[in-house]
């Protein structure tokens, strides 16, 4: 998402988010989506937590609604591949992992190799808004790369081809679309 329509009068337009990507398992099933709502939640150093804002619509959102854990990966700045690939898609239509080298968490979750880091998330609360469901999870797993250099939104679609480029901006266009109707059930 290039965010260019739909923050262009905003302060949002001059962020560039890093890109994180979530990974989920549930009843033998694996899926990942791309996201870029993700922050610290916590100042506790012992107690680490983020949070997450995610569409209740994503297939990732079936499987992490019913594990109640994700693995999130920020991704490396060499990793531009992996945009297209949990980004554009859903898991209903495709295997997302297909050719790419995994290993497992100890609960089972797949682990994409070759981030700046992961994260094991086990959700703790959750705001339901409609459109998104804003989430709260401990962290009870992390590894770090040091001095790894993340993927960042505008290198990240910088680096795609042009056709994907347009497929992921109409994407965007069209899941606003779709989201401005369920955000309505919280106007009255
Ligand atoms: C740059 C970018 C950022 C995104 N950020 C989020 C996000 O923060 N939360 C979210 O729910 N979806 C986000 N998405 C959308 C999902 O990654 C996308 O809809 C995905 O295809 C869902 O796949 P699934 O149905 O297999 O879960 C983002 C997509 C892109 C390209």
């Amino acid at each position: 998402m290039s965010g260019t329509e739909t923050y262009s009068r905003s302060m949002f337009s001059l962020t560039n988010h890093e890109i994180f990507v979530l990974t989920a398992h549930h009843d033998g099933r694996d899926n990942g989506q791309v996201a870029t709502w993700i922050m610290p939640a916590t100042l506790v150093p012992e107690r680490p937590r983020i949070a997450a804002i995610l569409s209740p619509r994503n297939y990732t959102h079936e499987l992490i609604a019913g594990d109640g854990r994700f693995i999130l990966h920020m991704l490396a700045a060499d990793q531009h591949e992996l945009l297209p690939r949990f980004g554009l898609h859903s898991g209903r239509d495709r295997d997302k992992f297909d050719g790419l080298t995994i290993r497992r968490s100890a609960t089972g979750l797949p682990i994409i190799e070759g981030c700046c880091g992961w994260a094991e998330c086990r959700i703790l609360t959750s705001l339901d808004a409609g459109d998104r469901i804003v989430y709260i999870a401990d962290i009870v797993e992390q590894e770090l790369r040091p001095g790894c250099i993340p993927l960042r939104k505008q290198e990240a679609f910088a680096a795609q081809p042009e056709d994907v480029r347009i497929l992921l901006e109409e994407k965007h266009r069209v899941d606003g679309e779709r989201d401005r109707a369920f955000m309505k059930t919280f106007d009255e």
